[in-house]
């Protein structure tokens, strides 16, 4: 009777006492590069170049972050987006964004963007569309472990507020792959636009202005990787 009191007095300090940063819950720091899947989706400058609101389409779709130790972090995602009611209809999108995380004593991370994030969204539909908008969300995850796996090596693991995990990261580095902590886009002013079938879109102006001048030296090519 003795012992089991005690285990119960020992279990409740465990819980009450619990680190929620303790030896188990990340066997590494957070501080590094990574990166989902078959790892090809990388932040940095080989994904990204904000000034010229272009990206470097990666082989294969995934999602990438980097954080470095001074709290900066910077995201790489590239998706395909299914259509459910048009199968033949399939679209992506490659989103480039940076700014500050806070690690909470909760366990949770908040990833706030420096508001010079963009995404560019394309659509292999009847209307073809493909465009660059301003992309700035905030982030929020409930909790993040990391484990190391005996092959993979470190494995950071990201639970979003509904507890669904995003798909695992493995460090493709310790040293954060990213751009320059600062601003480096203009943001440009947005066009809204309002197409017949009632979809609206915005985009930045330069990302409009280019593709005009490139409607008007050539038909414009899918950028599309297959
Ligand atoms: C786990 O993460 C915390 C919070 O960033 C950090 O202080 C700690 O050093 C990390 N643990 C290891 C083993 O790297
Ligand atoms: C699916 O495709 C149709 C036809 O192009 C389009 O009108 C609709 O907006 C698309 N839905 C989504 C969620 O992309
Ligand atoms: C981007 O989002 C952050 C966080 O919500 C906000 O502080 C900032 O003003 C936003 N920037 C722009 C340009 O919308
Ligand atoms: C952890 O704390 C942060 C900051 O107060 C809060 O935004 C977040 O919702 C909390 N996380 C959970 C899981 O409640």
């Amino acid at each position: 009777m003795r012992n089991f009191l005690l285990a119960l007095v020992l279990a409740a300090s465990a819980v009450l006492a619990q680190d929620p940063y303790g030896p188990d819950h990340n066997t590494t720091s957070i501080v590094g590069t990574w990166s989902s899947g078959t790892q090809q989706v990388v932040p940095g400058a080989g994904f990204a170049n904000p000034a010229q609101e272009a990206f470097t389409y990666p082989k294969n779709t995934g999602v990438g972050y980097s954080f470095s130790d001074d709290g900066w972090y910077e995201l790489a995602r590239y998706r395909f987006l299914a259509n459910g009611s048009h199968p033949d209809c399939i679209g992506g999108t490659v989103v480039w964004a940076h700014g500050n995380y806070e690690l909470f004593d909760n366990g949770s991370i908040v990833l706030t963007p420096l508001g010079d994030g963009y995404q560019q969204v394309q659509s292999l539909c009847a209307d073809n569309s493909n465009f660059v908008q301003n992309y700035n969300e905030t982030e929020l995850f409930a909790s993040w472990r990391i484990f190391t796996d005996v092959t993979f090596g470190p494995k950071l693991h990201l639970f979003q507020f509904d507890g669904s995990p995003v798909a695992p990261l493995f460090r493709l580095s310790a040293d954060p792959n990213m751009l320059p902590k600062q601003k480096l886009r203009n943001l440009a002013q947005q066009v809204v636009t309002t197409t017949s079938d009632g979809l609206v879109t915005t985009e930045t102006l330069a990302a409009r202005k280019e593709e005009r001048e490139e409607r008007r030296a050539a038909p414009r090519q899918w950028g599309w990787p297959w």
